[in-house]
């Protein structure tokens, strides 16, 4: 390092990196002050197809494994395998209430109270159970607000849920499209909308971070702006649970629901979680589809014919947990626990932050950053929008090593986790983003 260069920061804590260099030996020194680096080894990252190892950075689309998660799941198989049918009371994590293993983790992941998390199904299905509790159309309040450009799952979702219910997809789904940016909604777009809307807007389903843009946004300001006009307010948080810093309670919002093979790395298809609001869940009377699981443990065994919702998040289970695929959740949760959402935070922000100093001006006129350049409305996903050739480049990308995604039109992410991903990796992709580059 020549001796024009600052000093390198030498604090443990990279909170305290203010300047970056656009050096390899910077990218190492990061590494070597990250207090969080020695959760790498507790995840086992995908074998590299040829030469150097790859850099996994499609943790926004499937986690990795943790290690633990194997032998979680083989504890599980064992239990089964000695115990039977008696592994309902007597296996290790008895599994008549496997799924309180996961609900004290989950609700500080998001920032809620226990009792107003579950872990159950996956996104999809929970955001059917959700509309049916909270999407209740009635005289004029009958609209429902999503973002224009959402997952597909989310909008077909909606649409079906509308037409389940006797009424017109197109004349009730609302879809708000950004006013002034062609990527970008602005929290003051949706509270534009929901004033237009007003007492004909019933509820809406808005991101917590936008899938392809990698936008994070402010879900108190947009919960108070879709329940100032006596709507419901839920999220979709595939793209924010383990992402960021979620605060639930706080914002306000009626639900949530997430999946947790993104950033929570819990396995292909693995379960997913689902917020209700404390007053919602105490409000038993609520209209919801009901199965005995979602029944008060204390009397579930009473098998009489009478549904008895225990009073939270729990009462929108349908069905026994699926056990086996509950355990890798366990296992990736104890990580988030042991490093605290708010010390991932911390680096992700540095951690994208490099990324995005790295290949800021390498980009040139061939692509621009879709995603904001301020950290607080952004999470560790960086969108690249090629102009011409993306897919040739993103293939460029991919033999380099680098392990991203592409989404149409021409759109690479590119997603540095902080509880497994290094300032280093992220070094050799601003090089190999700069070759596709050429
Ligand atoms: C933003 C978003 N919403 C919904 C879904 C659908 O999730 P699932 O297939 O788990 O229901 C996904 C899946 O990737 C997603 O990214």
């Amino acid at each position: 390092m020549s001796s024009t260069q600052p000093v390198l920061p030498t604090a443990l804590d990279l909170v305290q990196v203010r300047n970056f260099e656009a050096t390899e030996e910077f990218a190492r020194h990061l590494d070597q002050i990250d207090s969080l680096a020695r959760f790498r080894s507790q995840f086992v990252l995908p074998a590299p197809s040829r030469g150097s190892p790859s850099v996994y950075l499609v943790g926004n689309s499937l986690g990795p494994m943790p290690r633990q998660a194997r032998d979680l799941v083989n504890e599980e198989l064992d239990a089964w395998e000695s115990l039977g049918v008696e592994g309902h009371f007597h296996a290790k994590r008895p599994w008549y209430s496997w799924h309180e293993q996961v609900r004290d983790g989950l609700a500080r992941l998001v920032g809620a109270q226990p009792n107003e998390v579950v872990a159950m199904n996956s996104l999809t299905t929970n955001l059917h159970l959700m509309l049916t509790t909270f999407y209740r159309p009635s005289g004029r309040r009958t609209k429902l607000l999503i973002e224009k450009g959402a997952f597909p799952s989310d909008i077909f979702a909606l649409r079906s849920h509308v037409a389940a219910r006797g009424l017109d997809p197109d004349a009730e789904v609302v879809e708000i499209a950004p006013r002034t940016d062609a990527w970008l909604l602005e929290e003051s777009d949706v509270e534009a909308e929901c004033a237009r809307l007003g007492d004909t807007l019933a509820c809406a389903v808005l991101p917590g971070v936008q899938y392809r843009t990698g936008q994070a946004f402010d879900l108190s300001r947009l919960s108070r702006a879709v329940q100032g006009v006596g709507a419901r307010c839920g999220f979709d948080l595939a793209h924010a649970a383990g992402n960021i810093d979620l605060q639930l309670t706080a914002c306000g919002c009626d639900f949530a629901v997430w999946c947790s093979y993104k950033y929570l790395n819990a396995g292909a298809g693995a379960v997913a979680g689902c917020f209700i609001a404390q007053r919602h869940g105490r409000d038993t009377s609520l209209p919801r589809h009901a199965g005995w699981w979602g029944n008060d443990p204390k009397t579930r065994f009473q098998m009489t014919d009478r549904f008895e919702p225990v009073p939270t998040a729990d009462a929108w289970q349908l069905s026994n947990p699926p056990i086996l695929a509950l355990a890798p959740l366990l296992a990736s949760l104890q990580l988030f626990d042991a490093a605290t959402m708010p010390a991932l935070r911390r680096k992700s922000i540095v951690l994208t932050g490099f990324l995005e100093y790295l290949i800021r001006d390498t980009l040139g006129t061939n692509a621009e950053i879709l995603t904001p350049a301020s950290a607080s409305r952004r999470g560790c996903q960086l969108s690249l929008l090629f102009k011409d050739n993306a897919r040739a480049r993103f293939e460029r990308l991919t033999s380099a090593g680098i392990v991203c995604d592409y989404r149409e039109p021409g759109i690479v992410r590119l997603a540095p986790a902080p509880l497994f991903n290094t300032f280093h990796e992220v070094w050799r992709t601003s090089v190999a983003v700069r070759d596709a580059c050429r």
